[in-house]
C-alpha cells in the first residue's frame, strides 16, 4: 500500500530524530511492500526564521492533504522572547486544532531490559508499569481565552470544557481500556474547579451507560502525581485533561527510564494522525548526535498501527527496538548505572535497522 506521510521536524533535535523514524519506516516498507511517500514542511523556530510566523499556510495544508504527520519538536531559546501566537509552540498546538486531534495517547511502560534504569525504588519497579495516558488535546486551558493587563501587571488563562469535549475523549479512554487491563483513572482537580466537576460527572454518567465492564474510579491530580511515584502499577489506563496530562505524561516518562523512550500519537476522527516524541526539541543538545530516536522511532510504529492499520509492522518496529534494548545498548538519556558506554544517536538508529534486517 502507499502512503503519503507530512514530516514536521521543526526544531532542536526534531531533525535528527524525525530524519531516523524516516530510515526505519522505509526499512519497513520495503520489508512489507509498503511505499511511504514523504513531504517536508517548515514549523516552529525554524518557520519563524524562513517565513516569519510559526506555522505556514503551506504547512496547514500539507498536513490536510496527507495520510498522517510525522513531527519532531518546536521551540528554543532563540524564540522565548516571543509572546503568544508567534512562538513555535503555536505550530504544535494550530497543528492538533486544525487537525482536529482530541486525543493524545502517551504510554509509559518499563521495558524489563531497562528496570535498572527506573528512577523507583527496586522492589516498586520490579512489579512493572505500564500505563496509558489519555490526554485532552484540544481543549482546555491550553486554548481559553487568555490576556495579559495593558500595564503587564496581571494576566489570566481560562479552562473551559464543554461536556462534549469530555465525552469523546473519555471514550477514547474506556475503549483502550477495554482493549487493556478493564481500568479506567480519571484524573481531576474537582475538589477546587468546575470544569474537573463537569468532567467527573461526564466521565461517570458515560462509564455508567456504555462501560460498566470497565472499572472506573477517580483522582485528584496532586494524588496522581503521588502515586505514579509510590506506586504506578495501580494505573492502567488514565484519562485527565489537556494540562494535567502534560505534567502527569513527563513524570511518567522518567519511571520508565528516558524521556527518549516516550512516544505519543495525537488522533481525530479520521484515521489522520499526527504522532510525536514526547520530549522537547533539547537545544542543548541538538547537532551533537546524541538525542536519542528511539521516543521518534517507537511513534513510527504508532503512526502504523493507529492511522495505517498495519499492527504487524507497529510490532517489528516495537520488537527490533526492544530486542536493541535487551542487548544492552543505550544511549546517554537513559541512566542505567550499570553502562559502560553509550551510542550516538546514529548509532542506535544503526542497531535498530540491523535488528530490522535480521
Ligand atoms: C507536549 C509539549 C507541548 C505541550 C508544548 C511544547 C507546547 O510539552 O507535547 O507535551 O505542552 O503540549
Ligand atoms: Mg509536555
Amino acid at each position: 500500500m502507499k502512503f503519503n506521510i507530512a514530516l514536521v521536524p521543526g526544531d532542536g533535535i526534531g531533525p535528527e530524530v524525525v530524519g531516523a523514524a524516516v530510515e526505519v519506516l522505509e526499512k519497513v516498507g520495503e520489508k512489507f511492500g509498503h511505499e511511504f511517500c514523504f513531504t517536508t514542511y517548515p514549523a516552529g523556530g525554524a518557520a519563524i526564521d524562513q517565513f516569519g510566523e510559526p506555522l505556514p499556510q503551506t504547512t496547514i495544508d500539507g498536513c490536510l492533504a496527507s495520510d498522517s504527520v510525522m513531527l519532531g519538536a518546536v521551540g528554543g531559546p532563540k524564540w522565548d522572547h516571543l509572546s503568544g501566537d508567534t512562538r513555535p509552540e503555536k505550530a504544535l498546538l494550530g497543528l492538533r486544532k486544525v487537525l482536529g486531534l482530541y486525543t493524545n495517547l502517551r504510554p509509559a511502560k518499563i521495558q524489563p531490559a531497562l528496570a535498572d534504569a527506573c528512577v523507583l525504588r527496586p522492589d516498586i519497579a520490579a512489579k512493572g508499569v505500564d500505563l496509558l495516558i489519555v490526554r485532552e488535546l484540544t481543549g482546555g486551558i491550553y486554548f481559553g481565552e487568555r490576556g495579559l493587563d495593558e500595564d503587564g501587571q496581571g494576566a489570566f488563562d481560562t479552562e473551559r470544557y464543554s461536556a462534549a469535549e469530555i465525552e469523546r475523549v473519555a471514550r477514547r479512554a474506556f475503549d483502550a481500556a477495554r482493549k487493556r487491563g478493564g481500568h479506567l483513572t480519571s484524573i481531576d482537580k474537582a475538589n477546587v474547579l468546575e470544569t474537573s466537576r463537569l468532567w467527573r460527572r461526564t466521565v461517570h454518567k458515560l462509564g455508567e451507560t456504555e462501560y460498566p465492564d470497565v472499572r472506573l474510579d477517580d483522582m485528584l491530580v496532586d494524588n496522581a502525581a503521588m502515586q505514579l511515584i509510590r506506586d504506578p502499577s495501580f494505573f492502567d489506563v488514565i484519562v485527565t485533561s489537556n494540562m494535567f496530562g502534560d505534567i502527569l505524561s513527563d513524570e511518567a516518562s522518567q519511571i520508565t527510564g528516558s524521556i527518549g523512550l516516550l512516544a505519543s500519537a495525537s488522533l481525530g476522527e479520521t484515521a489522520r494522525g499526527m504522532y510525536e516524541p514526547i520530549h522537547g526539541s533539547a537545544p542543548d543538545i541538538a547537532g551533537k548526535d546524541i538525542a536519542n530516536p528511539i521516543a521518534t522511532i517507537l511513534s513510527a510504529a504508532m503512526m502504523l498501527r493507529y492511522s495505517f492499520d498495519l499492527g504487524e509492522e507497529a510490532d517489528f518496529i516495537e520488537k527490533a527496538v526492544s530486542d536493541v534494548l535487551d542487548e544492552g545498548w543505550r544511549t546517554k538519556d537513559i541512566k542505567s548505572p550499570d553502562a559502560e558506554s553509550w551510542l550516538s544517536g546514529s548509532e542506535m538508529k544503526e542497531k535498530i535497522l540491523e535488528q530490522l534486517d535480521k
